[in-house]
């Protein structure tokens, strides 16, 4: 008899036991996965390592060897660049406009990731990410701002000219496998 009467304290005990272990397995779980996942953590610094060079190039190229509005523009030359990284299969990078007036019109955002990104960026964001999966492997899309950074980018889109001051005017969208 006394056991029986026991029986529902002593499983209320095991129960409450279980949901209190479970429950601070489950917080380290969730403390753990914020501290971030490294490979994200690795592809992200990637990504800035990559914009540093590809935006120092086009400005050294613009510097040095862009004189007047029929040179070839930095810009051109950096499509052709993005062109053959993809074609390789390292990873796609695309030069897209953030004012509304491109000049080559296929420079316009193409998804909801890049217009939310321009509109990020334009509110002061200097990197807007997000992961997405395709296939069942992971990507990190990136986006990093463009300013208008010599008068000379003004010779060729004279519509930078009217762009407030440190709004960028365009972006550079990242599509890069986390691996
Ligand atoms: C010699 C003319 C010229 C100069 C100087 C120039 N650009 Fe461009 N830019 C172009 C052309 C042409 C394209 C289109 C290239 C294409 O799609 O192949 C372009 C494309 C772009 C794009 C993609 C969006 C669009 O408008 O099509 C951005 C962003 C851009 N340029 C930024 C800059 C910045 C920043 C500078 C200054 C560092 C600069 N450009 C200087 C001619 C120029």
């Amino acid at each position: 008899m006394i056991g029986t009467k026991r029986f529902p304290i002593v499983a209320l005990i095991a129960v409450f036991a279980a949901v209190v272990v479970f429950s601070r397995f489950s917080s380290i779980e969730a403390a753990d996965k914020k501290k971030q996942d490294p490979a994200i953590e690795r592809t992200r610094k990637t990504v800035r390592m990559l914009d540093d060079i590809y935006k120092t190039t086009v400005v050294l190229i613009t510097e040095h060897y862009v004189n007047d509005d029929d040179d070839l523009p930095a810009g051109s030359a950096a499509i052709a660049l993005f062109d053959a990284v993809k074609k390789k299969g390292w990873h796609e990078v695309r030069l897209l406009d953030a004012t509304g007036d491109p000049y080559d019109d296929k420079n316009t955002a193409r998804d909801a990731f890049d217009r939310e990104a321009i509109k990020q960026l334009k509110a002061g964001e200097t990197f807007y990410d997000q992961i997405e999966e395709k296939d069942g492997k992971r990507f990190l899309r990136a986006a990093t701002p463009i300013p208008v950074v010599m008068k000379k980018c003004v010779m060729c889109h004279d519509n930078y000219a009217n762009v407030k001051k440190g709004e960028p005017i365009g972006l550079l969208s990242y599509t890069i496998p986390i691996e």
